[in-house]
C-alpha cells in the first residue's frame, strides 16, 4: 500500500471558483480577497482579517504593524517551523527561546518570566500541531510586562482552549495556507486582528505602504495614491481566495474527520510501550492539524526509514530550531540549553492525516508502526 503524507481537499467546487475568477477580469487583491476576510474574521469571531500571501509575511508584518525592530527581544519557542523565529529576524528583532511543555510541545507559560529583559517586547507563542497555548496565563504576563503577544496559529484555525480562539487574547493571531494546512491555495497567509488600527496598517504594509489597494485604485475615476510607510509585497490575491471561500465552508467537515483518524491513532498506541503521543489537553479542541509520535531518538530515523519502506509517507516537524547551523553560529545556541525541545525534536515522527485518508490506511500505518517499533 502506497499512503501519501499528504492530500489536499480542494474540490471541483474550490476550482469552479478560481476558473471563475480567472475568467474575470481582476486577479490580484480584489471583491474576492475582501469576501474571504470577512468571511475568515466571522468564522474565527474576530473584527478584521488581512490576507496576504504566507503565514511567515503575516508574523513579519505583525512584527513591524506593533513597531517591533532592531533592539528588541521577542520570546517564541524552539520548537516549530524556522518560518516563526526567521520572521523575528527578518524585522530586526532577536528571537529568545523558551523551551516546551513535555506533554503538547508547546511554550512551557511557567517559563516565559525568566525570559523576559528590559528590551523584551513581544512573545510570539506558536500553537504547535493544531494544540492553543496557554493564552490566558500569556496574556497574564503581557499585560504584566507590557508585551505584545502575537500568535503563530499556522496550525491552529479551528481551535479553542478555555473557550478562546486565536486571535482572541493575542493581539493579532497569523494563519497559513500553505499546501499541507487545513484550508490551502498553495501558499497563503493572514492576520486577524480585533485593532483597527493594526489592520489598517497591515493593508499598507502588504503593498508596498501605498495608501490605496489596486481595486481603489481601477474600479472608480482615477484617484492618486501616495506612499506613506515602506511596505512589503505580500498582498493576498483573487485567485488564492477564491480557492480557499468554499473550504472555510466546509472546515468543520474536515476537522472532524482528522479528529476521528486521531482518536484511531490514540487508541491504537494509547498502551505501546515504544510509541508515545502528544496530549491534547481536556479543556482544549485541537485543530488536528499534524499527527506526530515520539519514539526513542536513537531509533527515530531508522523507524523513519522502515516507514517509508512499506510506502508510508512521513515528516519530521520539527527538529529543534536552536540545533540548525545558521542560528547556533548567529547566536551561539547549543545543544542542552533547551532539552525538552531537543528530546522532542529528536523523536519525533509525524504520521499521515488528512480528511481523505480511509479508515483502511488508517489501519495500515498502524499496523506499520506497531510491527517496525517491536521489531
Ligand atoms: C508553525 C508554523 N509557522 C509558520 C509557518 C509558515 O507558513 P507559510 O508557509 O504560510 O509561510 C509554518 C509553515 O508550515 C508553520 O508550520
Amino acid at each position: 500500500m502506497k499512503i501519501e503524507f499528504y492530500k489536499h481537499s480542494v474540490s471541483q467546487k474550490d476550482i469552479d471558483n478560481a476558473v471563475g475568477v480567472l475568467n474575470s477580469l481582476f486577479l490580484t487583491t480584489g471583491e474576492v480577497v475582501s469576501e474571504f476576510e470577512y468571511k475568515f474574521s466571522r468564522y474565527l469571531d474576530c473584527k478584521y482579517t488581512v490576507g496576504v500571501t504566507s503565514c511567515t509575511a503575516a508574523l513579519h508584518l505583525s512584527l513591524l504593524a506593533y513597531g517591533i525592530g532592531p533592539g528588541d527581544e521577542v520570546i517564541t519557542t524552539p520548537m516549530t517551523f524556522i518560518a516563526t523565529a526567521n520572521a523575528i529576524i527578518h524585522a530586526g528583532a532577536t528571537p529568545v527561546f523558551v523551551d516546551v511543555e513535555p506533554d503538547t510541545a508547546n511554550i512551557d507559560a511557567n517559563l516565559i518570566e525568566n525570559a523576559i529583559t528590559s528590551r523584551t517586547k513581544a512573545i510570539l507563542p506558536v500553537h504547535l500541531y493544531g494544540q492553543m497555548c496557554d493564552m490566558k496565563k500569556i496574556r497574564e504576563i503581557a499585560n504584566k510586562y507590557h508585551l505584545v503577544v502575537i500568535e503563530d496559529s499556522a496550525h491552529a484555525i479551528e481551535a479553542s482552549r478555555d473557550g478562546i480562539r486565536p486571535g482572541e487574547l493575542g493581539d493579532a493571531a497569523c494563519f497559513s495556507y500553505y499546501a499541507t494546512k487545513n484550508i490551502t491555495s498553495g501558499e497563503g497567509g493572514a492576520v486577524s486582528t480585533n485593532n483597527e488600527e493594526i489592520a489598517e496598517k497591515l493593508k499598507k504594509l502588504r503593498l508596498h505602504g501605498m495608501s490605496k489597494g489596486a481595486a481603489e485604485r481601477y474600479s472608480k475615476q482615477y484617484e492618486h495614491w501616495d506612499m506613506e510607510i515602506l511596505g512589503w509585497k505580500c498582498n493576498m490575491y483573487n485567485i488564492q481566495a477564491a480557492l480557499l471561500l468554499n473550504q472555510l465552508e466546509n472546515i468543520e467537515k474536515y476537522w472532524q474527520r482528522r479528529e476521528q483518524i486521531c482518536e484511531m491513532y490514540e487508541e491504537a498506541f494509547e498502551e505501546d510501550s515504544v510509541v508515545t503521543c502528544l496530549k491534547v489537553l481536556p479543556n482544549s479542541k485541537s485543530a488536528r492539524h499534524l499527527f506526530t509520535i515520539l519514539v526513542p531518538p536513537k531509533r527515530r530515523d531508522s523507524i523513519m526509514g522502515q516507514f517509508q519502506e512499506s510506502g508510508i509517507g512521513v515528516a519530521v516537524n520539527f527538529r529543534a530550531i536552536h540545533l540548525l547551523t545558521f542560528y547556533r553560529q548567529t547566536f551561539g545556541y547549543e545543544r542542552g540549553m533547551y532539552p525538552i525541545a531537543e528530546k522532542i525534536g529528536d523523536s519525533t515522527i509525524t504520521l499521515p492525516l488528512y480528511p481523505k485518508l480511509s479508515n483502511e490506511e488508517v489501519q495500515y500505518v498502524i499496523k506499520v508502526v506497531k510491527e517496525v517499533t517491536t521489531s
